[in-house]
């Protein structure tokens, strides 16, 4: 048996957050954001709405979209940096409760931007080792939650958002999950980082004084990073395989800039018709960002069942993986 990707799903709040809106709030303007990171727009939960708000919209539409029963999920695993609490309980086993599913393995993982792909390597692990029939995995953010709105070099790229798929069963091969890397390097760990309220440095008036429960990146130096790192991540998978990218039928890569995207494109021959791009519209939602690609391609009706993704991504740890996979949603 091999895993296999049946469903996707995503959820994007309503609240539209321009980069107009940010040259009100920031010293930054439109001009600087597009063309540094080629972000337009961006959409803000309500105050109201957590994570788990937004994992279980896009959950709903990833389960019906299978054709399972939600009873037929018997694992939930929700790859977030925002969890709706700090600890405990998981962001997972409240959005198994939205959902009204019970008794089922729900647990989260934190791999900041990678944790899509993560979630992905987990579910393929319990799937093709006979652990579980179907999980249910998530990527879901409420990033405003931990962005400084007086930080120009970081508010203008985040944005909230939520995608989630289902995984299941196929004895095909041309139905699987083909193949995942996934990896890391925590000598990288300050590159990006939430430095207060963990247990190195707990909440404390000096935490908040000095904006330390909020997400701070050395932008600069992750750009190069990431570039190299993608590029030899995504060469070394497609050679693993035996491919190239006319093999692919689409990239898609983590969007956090467009210029990382491109340059990354460009090194490994990608034509441009062949690359998933929803930075301009969503920004940077972190573990979200890959599945809402993923499902913007689907519903507009270029993402077709059969067709091999290649995945793509970098993100806080520093963390980082890729993924080989065909697209298995019957309905498609
Ligand atoms: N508006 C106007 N000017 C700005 C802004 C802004 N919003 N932000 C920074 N600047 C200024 C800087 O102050 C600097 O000015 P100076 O030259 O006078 O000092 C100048 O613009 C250039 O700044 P850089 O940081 O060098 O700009 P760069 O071209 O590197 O772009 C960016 C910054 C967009 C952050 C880019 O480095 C990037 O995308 N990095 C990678 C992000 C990433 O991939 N993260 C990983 C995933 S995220 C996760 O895991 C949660």
């Amino acid at each position: 048996m091999y895993a296999s990707f049946k469903s996707i799903g995503a959820y994007v709040p309503q609240k539209r957050l321009t980069n107009k809106d940010l040259e009100e709030i920031v010293d930054t303007n439109d001009e600087w954001i597009k063309q540094r990171t080629g972000i337009e727009n961006r959409f803000i939960a309500d105050e109201d709405e957590s994570t788990s708000d937004l994992a279980y919209k896009a959950a709903e539409k990833a389960i019906a979209r299978s054709g399972l029963a939600k009873e037929e999920i018997d694992a939930i695993i929700c790859a977030t940096i925002t969890p709706d609490f700090f600890c405990m309980p998981s962001t997972a086993c409240v959005v198994a409760d939205k959902l009204g599913i019970k008794y089922v393995t729900a647990f989260d993982i934190s791999a900041a931007c990678s944790g899509f792909v993560y979630a992905l390597n987990i579910a393929k692990a319990f799937i093709e080792s006979g652990l579980k029939k179907n999980v249910l995995i998530i990527g879901a953010e409420k990033l405003s939650a931990i962005v400084d709105y007086t930080d120009r070099t970081t508010c203008v790229l985040f944005g909230d958002g939520a995608g989630a798929a289902v995984i299941g069963a196929s004895e095909l091969l041309e139905e699987s999950v083909l193949d995942i890397h996934t990896s890391s390097d925590g000598a990288y760990q300050d590159f990006l980082i939430t430095p207060g309220g963990g247990s190195q440095n707990p909440c404390s008036q000096k935490v908040i004084d000095e904006h330390l429960q909020f997400l701070k990146m050395k932008g600069n130096e992750t750009f190069k990073l990431a570039v190299n790192t993608l590029t030899k991540d995504v060469t070394r998978i497609l050679q693993k395989n035996d491919m190239t990218s006319t093999d692919v039928d689409y990239f898609i890569p983590h969007q956090a800039n467009f210029r990382i995207i491109d340059a990354v494109g460009r090194k490994l021959k990608f034509p441009q018709e062949k690359i998933v791009l929803t930075v301009a519209k969503y920004g940077n939602t972190s573990a979200a960002s890959i599945p809402m690609a993923i499902n913007d391609w689907y519903e507009s009706g270029k993402l077709k069942q059969g067709d091999l993704m290649l995945l793509d991504t970098f993100g806080g740890g520093l963390t980082w993986g890729s993924a080989l996979v065909y697209f298995n949603q019957k309905d498609s």
